[in-house]
């Protein structure tokens, strides 16, 4: 059965008062072909999972180590805890504003993974790449570093870094081109036809996300800014849905 995913990545954003705002907007009726999920700021996933069950948890990044004297982290084990299902590593802000290294990002997804949790690997590449006419190349090196010898439970998310936060969209052209690349590589690391969703973010919003998720090669979306408007996230979910007819 198809699986279509749709993560809203709230980054550092909302308070309690945001949360019950958004649950007592949020009006859509979940399908089980349709996995949407949301990563609030680590204080508020059991707010969030309280307040609206009916979204599945997503946290936006976790620390290598399972436990111990490293102050101010968190684990992938305490994410299961509290009942988590995915986290996201190698979002572009981290690798750019944390220094975060395909090598640590490897590191964090294998951690995700052994905590029996599902990782969303953020990839994609900047715009003086894409002027260069280098993204294929950048984003495969992306997914080598990260992906080699790990198991296949993971999704990818591609967030061409020029997309995010800046209302400029990729082209659907762009995304499932890059898409196939992408599962082409995921393929030839990974092993065999391991089959993984390949999500796309950056500035995807009501009007851009029926195109966009009609893609072939696309298998749900990485929302940012417009995941915190209940409206806009639930129109996009319907775009999701629709895309399964598709
Ligand atoms: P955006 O963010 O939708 O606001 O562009 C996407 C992301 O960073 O995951």
């Amino acid at each position: 059965m198809t699986t279509v995913y749709l993560i809203g990545n709230w980054k550092q954003h909302g308070s309690r008062a945001s949360i019950a705002a958004f649950a007592s907007q949020w009006s859509f009726e979940g399908h089980e072909q349709l996995a949407v999920a949301i990563a609030p700021p680590f204080p508020y996933i059991g707010e969030l999972g309280a307040t609206l069950p009916d979204c599945l948890l997503a946290a936006q990044d976790c620390s290598i180590q399972e436990q111990g004297a490293h102050t101010g982290e968190v684990s992938a084990g305490m994410l299961a805890d509290v009942g988590c299902r995915f986290v996201l590593v190698g979002h572009s802000e981290r690798r750019v504003h944390h220094g975060e290294t395909d090598e640590l990002i490897g590191r964090k997804l294998a951690a995700v993974q052994a905590a029996g949790l599902t990782p969303v690997l953020c990839v994609g590449e900047d715009s003086a790449m894409r002027q260069a006419g280098e993204q294929n190349h950048a984003v495969r090196g992306q997914l080598r570093g990260a992906l080699s010898g790990m198991a296949s439970s993971v999704l990818i998310a591609y967030e061409p870094v020029w997309a995010i936060g800046t209302g400029l969209t990729a082209t659907p052209d762009q995304v499932n081109d890059m898409h196939a690349v992408i599962k082409a590589e995921v393929n030839a690391v990974l092993g065999g036809d391991s089959d993984v969703p390949v999500l796309y973010g950056g500035s995807v919003n009501p009007e851009t996300a029926p195109a966009l998720l009609g893609c072939p090669h696309v298998d749900g979306a990485l929302v940012g800014g417009a995941s915190l408007d209940p409206g806009a996230f639930a129109d996009i979910a319907r775009s999701a849905l629709n895309s399964l007819s598709y």
